[in-house]
């Protein structure tokens, strides 16, 4: 039992450190290729974080690992990826001092500054 334990101790760490080290993005797979694209660095709320080539901000965001987009207006509860195609406005952000850009379709560009949106967001 004990030594059953331990394995699975193990087993989690070794998991945890996985996704420490990764991102939710797929780097291998059986069938698909993924080439490697040109790194793009952003600020993220005052932080430096990156995507690739052909993300959109969101989905860059989505694989950093940061599902929270804006909050809605009138409770204040968190929002995210919901349509991903630019129809439900779920993932309204302020980007470069623009709110309610839908960030599931607006391609990620060197240096945009996006922020988390709050209520029905205000120009910075
Ligand atoms: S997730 Fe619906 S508009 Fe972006």
């Amino acid at each position: 039992m004990g030594f059953y334990i331990i394995y699975l101790y193990d087993k989690i760490s070794i998991y945890r450190q996985h996704i420490k080290d990764t991102t939710m993005r797929i780097d291998e797979h059986p069938i698909l290729d993924f080439p490697k694209k040109q790194k793009i660095f952003f600020m993220f709320e005052g932080k430096q974080v990156s995507g690739y080539e052909g993300d959109t901000i969101a989905s860059a965001l989505h694989a950093l690992g940061i599902k929270t987009l804006r909050y809605s207006i009138e409770h204040n509860r968190p929002r995210g990826f919901y349509c991903a195609i630019g129809n439900c406005a779920s993932c309204n952000m302020i980007v470069d001092g623009t709110p309610n850009v839908r960030t599931c379709i607006v391609p990620l560009k060197e240096n945009m500054v996006v922020e988390r949106q709050m209520n029905k967001g205000v120009f910075k």
